[in-house]
């Protein structure tokens, strides 16, 4: 998070189209709906729902990852653009109601926006939320009345980035016998979880929560790692799958890891960690290209396109992206960000595909 304090300090410069803010009075929340880039199409991304310090660290969440937005939906090469909603609670809910009168006003703000912002799921928010604000508002994607939760197709995609990442450093796609560490069992890391031993990895887990990640190592024959120690512990693959900023000069001189590969928005603290990786030899799979599955599955299942074998292919060809981008960055000696990088810029410059 940025020491930067008051809107105006976090908005100054930023390259986006705007930041549209609603203080809510009854629970006293922020509402921020950043609009990135609308290059390729309709600003689409998710909504996340937490409490914050302080509202500007909201507001920067919202800023960061509608850029993350941009690219995702860049390389994933669908035509909708970077956006995303932070509701910033200064505390936890009361309960069901306040929740849902919260969300009511929320759905009323994008409806205000006519269409320009569509948005789902993101930490913090539930199916059960995305349903009840469909109801009340129009602005929610995907197929039907209650749209899917895309935290399994994510999960999906980050197991296919996690053989791609293996395949490069080890030579070895392999899951099988892996040590596997996933930081964040909510509801994407938990699902990644079940799919690492379905495939036979060792696995880690850790949890802010830590009756969460007891009862999910419990479940899973798993070894659960205090938080504190959750970055320091020997493992091949450390799947970052929580909140972001975790990847930054003070955690990654004490990594122990071979890769990183975890679905989590945002990991890196600034883009220059990413070098910082590459120095000590750490394979880090850019976040917005491992993380896509659920903008992946929710963008395809809006435009018309059935959840069956072809959406489970498109979600393996992550893997197959990934394991261009580290081929890309392995040949021209550049961190696989950079790679990822120069690919949204060229997709970027060429426009909305035409297909
Ligand atoms: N919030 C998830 C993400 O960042 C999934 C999502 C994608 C939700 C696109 C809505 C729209 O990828």
């Amino acid at each position: 998070m940025t020491a930067t304090t008051g809107f105006a300090g976090v908005l100054e410069g930023w390259r986006g189209r705007g930041v549209v803010i609603r203080h809510d009075p009854p629970t006293g929340a922020w509402m921020f709906v950043a609009l990135h880039d609308d290059t390729l199409g309709r600003l689409v991304g998710g909504t996340r729902m937490r409490v914050y310090g302080r509202p500007e660290d909201g507001l920067v969440d919202a800023m960061r990852l509608a850029e993350g937005m941009t690219r995702k939906w860049a390389v994933l090469d669908l035509p909708f653009g970077g956006g995303k909603a932070v509701i910033a609670l200064n505390r936890p809910l009361a309960g069901e109601t306040e929740r849902r009168e919260l969300l009511a006003r929320y759905g009323a703000l994008l409806d205000t926006l006519q269409g320009a912002f569509g948005t789902g799921e993101d930490l913090g928010t539930t199916p059960e939320d995305m349903a009840f604000l469909a109801s009340v508002s129009r602005q929610v994607v995907g197929p039907g009345a209650a749209p899917p939760d895309p935290g399994p197709y994510t999960a999906l995609g980050v197991l296919a980035g996690i053989k791609a990442a293996l395949g490069h450093a080890f030579r070895d796609p392999v899951v099988q016998g892996r040590r596997i560490l996933v930081q964040g069992v909510g509801d994407v890391g938990r699902r990644l979880a079940e799919l690492l031993v379905g495939e036979g990895a060792e696995l880690l887990v850790t949890d802010i929560d830590e009756a969460r990640a007891a009862a999910v190592a419990a479940e899973l024959a798993g070894t659960v790692v205090s938080p504190s120690e959750a970055l320091s512990t020997p493992c091949e693959v450390l799947a970052p799958c929580a909140v972001g900023g975790v990847l930054h000069a003070g955690s990654i001189p004490s990594l122990r890891c071979r890769v990183v590969a975890g679905s989590a928005n945002n990991q890196l603290g600034v883009p220059a960690d990413a070098e910082s990786l590459r120095a000590r030899g750490i394979l880090y799979a850019p976040d917005y290209v491992i993380n896509g599955g659920g903008a992946l599955a929710l963008g395809r299942m809006s435009l018309g396109e059935p959840d069956g074998p072809g959406l489970r292919r498109r979600l393996e060809g992550i893997g197959d992206v990934l394991t261009e981008i580290f081929r890309e960055a392995r040949e021209r000696d550049v961190s696989p960000l950079e790679a990822a990088e120069e690919r949204v810029g060229r997709i970027l410059a060429r426009g909305p595909s035409s297909r």
